[in-house]
C-alpha cells in the first residue's frame, strides 16, 4: 500500500485551537465512527472495550449500542483523557481506567473480566492532545517538546534529540516520518544542540522548514513528518500495537470483533499482516475502509484514516 499522508493539523482550515491542559470538553472528532459501530456488531448486553478512549467519541457511541445490560471498559494511557472520560462517564455502567491497551489481557484480568465481545484501537493522538500547549505534539502550538502520551512514563522527545546520535536520527526520522530530507534533518539537529539545547516544538519547527523545501503537491506543513516520527518513537507505538496485535486474540469471544483505526501506512500493514497471518484472526475487510468524501471535507484529520475490522476465530496460536 502506498504511504498514506501523515496528520497534519496544517490541513485544518482552522488550524489548532490552543488550550489549558485537562480541558473539560473534548475537542476531538471521532473518525470513521459509523462503520465501526456497524462493523462490530453490537448488542445489548455485550462488554466492549475501547482501547484507545480519547476524547469518548467512539467509547460513547459503543455504550449505546450495548444498553441495557451492556459495559463499557475505556483505556487511555493519558492521565488528561482518562480525568475528562471519568466525569463523561459517571454514573453508568462504564469502567475508565488509565492504562496501555498493549496490556489489556493483564488489564481485564485484573479487573475481574472474562474475554470480551469486541474492542475497538483508534491509534495515534487525539485533537486535545494535539492543541494542548504543555503536551508539545504540534509544530504550530509553542510549548516544551514532550510528546508523550504519559507524560509520567519514558523519555521526553527533546532528550531523543539530545540524545541520538545523527546516524540514528536520520533512521528514525526516515523510518517514522517517511521523510525524504531525514539526513538534512538530522544533520541540521545536531549542528544545532551543539550550540543550544532543542527543548521547544518551534525551536524543531523552525530548524525542520531550513532543510525541507515546500512541497507544491503535498502541501503539507515541512515540520509534519519529522513530528510524526518523533511521536511514534517516542512513545513506542508501533511496539505496543505489535503486542496488542498479539494479545488481543486472548481478550475476546470467538465471534468477538475488534476494529482497528490506523493513519499511517506502518501501522496499517501491521494490521492487515497480522489480520491475515494469525489463524487467531478472520479479516472481515477485505481492503480497509476509508471516509467517504462528506467526512473528509468534515473532518480534514481523517483523510489519513484506514479501518480494518477482524473476527475472533475459534483457533489457537501459535501464531504463523
Ligand atoms: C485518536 S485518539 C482516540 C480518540 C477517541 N477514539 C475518540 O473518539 O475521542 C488516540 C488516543 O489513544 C491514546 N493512546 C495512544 N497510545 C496508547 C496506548 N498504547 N495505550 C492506551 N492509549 C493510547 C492517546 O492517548 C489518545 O488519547
Amino acid at each position: 500500500m502506498a504511504a498514506t499522508e501523515p496528520e497534519s493539523p496544517w490541513q485544518s482550515k482552522s488550524g489548532p485551537h490552543v488550550q489549558q491542559q485537562g480541558g473539560d470538553v473534548t475537542q476531538h472528532v471521532p473518525v470513521l465512527i459509523e462503520p465501526v459501530v456497524e462493523w462490530l456488531a453490537l448488542k445489548p448486553g455485550h462488554v466492549v472495550v475501547d482501547g484507545t478512549a480519547g476524547g469518548g467519541g467512539h467509547a460513547g457511541r459503543l455504550l449505546e449500542c450495548v444498553l441495557p445490560g451492556g459495559r463499557l471498559i475505556a483505556i487511555d494511557k493519558d492521565p488528561a483523557a482518562v480525568a475528562r472520560l471519568k466525569k463523561r462517564f459517571e454514573g453508568q455502567p462504564v469502567d475508565v481506567i488509565h492504562g496501555d491497551y498493549s496490556e489489556m489481557d493483564r488489564i481485564l484480568a485484573q479487573f475481574g473480566y472474562a474475554p470480551v465481545n469486541a474492542v475497538v484501537l483508534d491509534l495515534g493522538l487525539s485533537s486535545d492532545q494535539l492543541v494542548d500547549a504543555e503536551r508539545g505534539f504540534s509544530f504550530l502550538v509553542p510549548g516544551p517538546l514532550d510528546m508523550r502520551f504519559d507524560p509520567a512514563v519514558g523519555e521526553p522527545a527533546w532528550k531523543l534529540l539530545e540524545r541520538l546520535p545523527e546516524r540514528e536520527l536520520a533512521d528514525l526520522i526516515f523510518r517514522f516520518g517517511e521523510e525524504r530530507y531525514s539526513r538534512r534533518i538530522a544533520r541540521a539537529i545536531v549542528d544545532e544542540r551543539r550550540r543550544r539545547p532543542i527543548r521547544t516544538t518551534e525551536h524543531l519547527a523552525e530548524l525542520v522548514c531550513r532543510c525541507v523545501p515546500r512541497s507544491r503537491v503535498h502541501p503539507i506543513h515541512p515540520a509534519t513528518r519529522t513530528f510524526q516520527a518523533l511521536r511514534i518513537a517516542v512513545n513506542d507505538e508501533l511496539g505496543a500495537l505489535k503486542r496488542a496485535l498479539e494479545i488481543l486474540p486472548d481478550c475476546l469471544v470467538p465471534g468477538g470483533r475488534v476494529a482497528i483505526i490506523s493513519f499511517h501506512s506502518l501501522e496499517d500493514r501491521l494490521v492487515k499482516n497480522a489480520f491475515r497471518n494469525d489463524p487467531r484472526y478472520l479479516p472481515l475487510t477485505k481492503k480497509p475502509i476509508r471516509p467517504n468524501e462528506a467526512e473528509q471535507l468534515r473532518n480534514p484529520r481523517s483523510r489519513s484514516a484506514r479501518l480494518r475490522v477482524a473476527e475472533r476465530t475459534a483457533q489457537n496460536g501459535p501464531i504463523r
